[in-house]
């Protein structure tokens, strides 16, 4: 039995790498999940076979409740609420590898200052710190704390002394120095542990709330891999590692994406709006167009990028875009698809809405494949995007500085499709839209989208 369980966990693991490869591209990410999901289902049912562990009843207890829980909230959950969701998700998973390590301290006093004590101490840790850090990140991005960040005096200094004395309590735990009851020095330790993850995160700004999540995501997978370490599981130790390296790839590429260093996201107290002026936003005057003249700038040009953001997603309007591209390919207009990495909420975000709404992946451009072609294009539509378009990230002065951006300035013409002036994530006015080559096409994006189906089907 023990080799079955053993050749089952090595198959999950290679379908586990297999699925992750399969997630590097939109046409192939579908099939990567179910792949992953098929690899921890087989991991699940080895590690049920090995009935030393617990019994049936409270297996069964626990795949029922998880899975009336998961699924209700997957099934629930607005595309636009996914970090927050993720985010959940993390606490549980950090809490759960945190719970291991503590039941196996538990289980086996005086553990002293062996691998395994350490990767207990890691488990503990790292679990511990993740559980109430996303907590705290999820609130911050449901809006039931402040989104603003939550710093005081020389709080780097205060965290970091914290992180020492978490770190001397658990040596002390393990007998490398001091004296005390090991049991009460490792409880102080879990509890310094859960006030980290609480400070560690509060001095955030919401606007940086889905980096952390991806970073907690990562963190969440080294406490899966020490507890596989504490357990002696190897698809444990095998899967958090994977995904503890690939959130961690992912928070570089989301930091790359916003011209910022991980540092500067983690200790730079940046991303709220508190210090903003926000009086003028949206005070000056702006040309708009209705959907029958938006039809008309579309519809007798040769070349139209599509420029998706979050209000493409908070309004679901891909399917009416989609048939907008159509029609006017079938007008001989040549359409592209630019899409910015942080554009909406969550990392390809805009790729998910196209590719649920058909469109095909040849006609989407990265950043640095389609920044180059706007001063050839005729008209850019930007559909719900802000911040991602907007030129004062080339202003030293601003907050979005030096983040990259679609040039759509630089094109012959601007169209925006938005409800109103309101700024979008990082809370900032948008020069793009006072601009003499920019139409506003005010109003909700999916209906406003299905005038345009409307209008470019009756152009001559
Ligand atoms: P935003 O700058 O957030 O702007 C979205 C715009 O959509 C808003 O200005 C809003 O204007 C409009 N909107 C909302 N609902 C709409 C609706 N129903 N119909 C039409 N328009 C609607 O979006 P973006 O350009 O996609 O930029 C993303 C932001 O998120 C960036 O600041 C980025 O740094 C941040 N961020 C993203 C990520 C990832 S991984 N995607 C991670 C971290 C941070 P109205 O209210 O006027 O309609």
């Amino acid at each position: 039995m023990d080799t079955i369980i053993q050749l089952t966990y090595l198959l999950s693991a290679i379908l586990f790498v297999v699925g992750l490869k399969r997630l590097q591209s939109p046409a192939t990410a579908r099939k990567g999940n179910s792949l992953a999901a098929l690899a921890m289902l087989l991991a699940v049912i080895a590690t049920v076979l090995d009935t030393q562990i617990l019994d049936w009843t409270w297996i069964l207890v626990g795949v029922v409740l998880g899975g009336v829980i998961g699924g209700t909230a997957a099934r629930l959950v607005e595309m636009t609420a996914m970090p927050e969701l993720v985010g959940i998700f993390n606490a549980f998973g950090g809490g759960a590898s945190a719970l291991v390590a503590i039941a196996e301290f538990l289980a086996t006093p005086g553990v002293g200052a062996s691998t395994t004590g350490v990767t207990i101490l890691l488990g503990t840790l790292i679990g511990s710190v993740t559980f109430t850090g996303s907590f705290i990140a999820f609130a911050k991005l449901q809006g039931l704390i402040t989104g603003n960040p939550i710093t005081f005096p020389l709080q780097n200094i205060f965290n970091a002394l914290l992180f020492l004395a978490a770190i001397s309590l658990g040596a002390m735990t393990l007998g490398v120095f001091g004296s005390g009851d090991p049991q009460t020095l490792f409880y102080v330790f879990c509890g310094l542990a859960l006030i980290l993850g609480v400070l560690l995160v509060i001095p955030i700004g919401g606007a940086d709330m889905p980096v952390v999540v991806s970073l907690l995501n990562s963190y969440s997978g080294l406490a899966a891999s020490a507890a596989g370490f504490v357990i002696g599981n190897t698809v444990l130790i095998i899967s958090g590692a994977l995904v503890g390296a690939s959130g961690l790839i992912l928070t570089q590429l989301m930091c790359k994406g916003m011209n910022r260093s991980l540092a500067n996201v983690a200790f730079g107290g940046f991303g709220g709006t508190a210090g903003v002026d926000r009086s003028e936003i949206g005070q000056r005057p702006v040309q708009s167009a209705d959907a029958e003249g938006v039809a008309a700038e579309l519809g007798y040009v040769n070349s139209v990028v599509v420029v998706p953001g979050y209000g493409l997603a908070v309004a679901q309007s891909q399917h009416e875009l989609r048939k907008v591209g159509d029609l006017l390919e079938e007008r001989g207009v040549d359409v592209k698809y630019a899409i910015h990495p942080v554009a909406g909420r969550m990392p390809g975000h805009m790729n998910v809405l196209l590719a649920e709404a058909d469109v095909s992946y040849d006609k989407l451009y990265d950043l640095d494949e389609i920044n180059d072609d706007f001063g050839n294009t005729d008209v850019v539509l930007v559909v719900g995007a802000n911040d991602v378009v907007n030129p004062a990230a080339r202003d030293p002065q601003s907050v979005i500085t030096g983040m990259p951006i679609l040039d759509v300035d630089r094109a012959r013409r601007v169209i925006v499709m938005k409800r109103s002036l309101s700024p979008g994530f990082a809370g900032i006015d948008n020069d793009l839209f006072y601009m003499d080559k920019t139409l506003m096409f005010f109003g909700d994006a999916k209906e406003s989208m299905a005038e345009l189906v409307r209008e470019v089907r009756e152009l001559a």
